[in-house]
């Protein structure tokens, strides 16, 4: 077997902004050990609210913050109790008289909405290259959050959101009845498509629209109309380079009596199921540089173009 035959995928973690907790797993005071991008984090809350995301190893001697606890805006080390803040500064050391002017951890930026908590992740450390927006409906007093789905996928991103773009495995793989209508129309970083095509149902096939916007490998916002009216937030994160953590949720527009729709969860329910059809396939699959592609293969090849600019470098 050649060097390149042992790589599944050829890519680095991607740069962007990625999901790391759900909003209402961290309470104020709370501190979470983080294993994403191959990195150990400390993701806290400080008692003002503000979540914020450190490497996890304080520069002192070496001890990680997860086992340390908050106070005020600050987290302090379990070690030997020096504080750190959200931008990652040392504001105290118990018994020092001066603190170092080395004494820096690298913080990350942190934006949370939609009922989610992101970090910009880029390898080499630059900045944010693009915002990352709420997601209309999960942040609307109009519709109510139901299922909400977690799996960890021994793949990576690109892969995954490869798969909308590839009409041709819905019929294969998921037994939908005809070759939706894909389009995708790239924007730097975001990437909008839509797939419309038939939805199958105990009572026979639903025409079904699916629109989504991609904000780099790590965000998707969907929204889906005709068998039931609903949005979803399908969040990927890189654990490392070949696995990959995938938090999804859905809502529906809320009932006058404030309840969801219960059609909007049986829906919510099917997606789930066809994601995890895919899952084998992920997980055994190769990435071609070169796949042999048909003229009914939609819209791969500039997805891939699209992906690429995330990698820091053309993949
Ligand atoms: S290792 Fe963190 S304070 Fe010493
Ligand atoms: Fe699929």
């Amino acid at each position: 077997m050649s060097a390149d035959q042992e790589v599944r995928f050829p890519f680095p973690v991607p740069s962007g902004w990625f999901a790391v907790a759900w909003s209402d797993e961290l309470a104020p005071g709370a501190v979470r050990s983080l294993r994403y991008f191959a990195r150990d984090l400390v993701l806290f809350r400080s008692e003002d609210g503000a979540a914020h995301v450190l490497d996890a190893h304080c520069p002192h001697l070496g001890a990680h913050l997860g086992g340390g606890r908050v106070e005020g805006d600050t987290i302090v080390c379990p070690f030997h109790a020096w504080r750190w803040d959200g931008r990652g500064a040392c504001r105290e050391i118990p018994y020092a008289k001066r603190i170092p002017p080395n004494a820096r951890m690298r913080a990350w930026p942190v934006v949370e909405h939609s009922g989610a908590l992101f970090v910009w992740y880029d390898a080499s450390g630059a900045p944010p290259t693009f915002e990352l927006p709420p997601h209309p409906e999960l942040s609307d007093r109009g519709w109510v959050p139901v299922e909400r789905h977690e799996f960890t996928i021994a793949t990576c991103a690109q892969e995954v959101a490869e798969n909308a773009h590839d009409p041709a495995h819905f019929t294969a793989v998921h037994g939908v009845p005809a070759l939706p209508d894909s389009k995708s129309e790239f924007e730097g970083p975001r990437l909008h498509s839509e797939n419309r095509g038939k939805f199958e149902t105990p009572r026979g096939p639903v025409d079904t629209s699916i629109r989504a916007t991609s904000y780099g490998l790590g965000c998707g916002h969907l929204r889906t109309r005709g068998l039931a009216d609903m949005a979803q937030l399908l969040l990927q994160t890189p654990i490392d380079a070949e696995h990959l953590h995938v938090r999804w949720q859905f809502a529906t527009p809320r009932a006058v009596d404030g309840s969801p729709q219960p059609l909007g969860i049986a829906f919510a329910r099917e997606f789930v199921r066809q994601f995890g059809q895919d899952i084998p396939i992920w997980e055994s699959k190769r990435y071609l540089a070169r796949p042999v592609l048909c003229d009914g293969d939609g819209a791969i090849a500039g997805f891939r173009r699209w992906a690429g600019q995330f990698y820091g470098t053309p993949s």
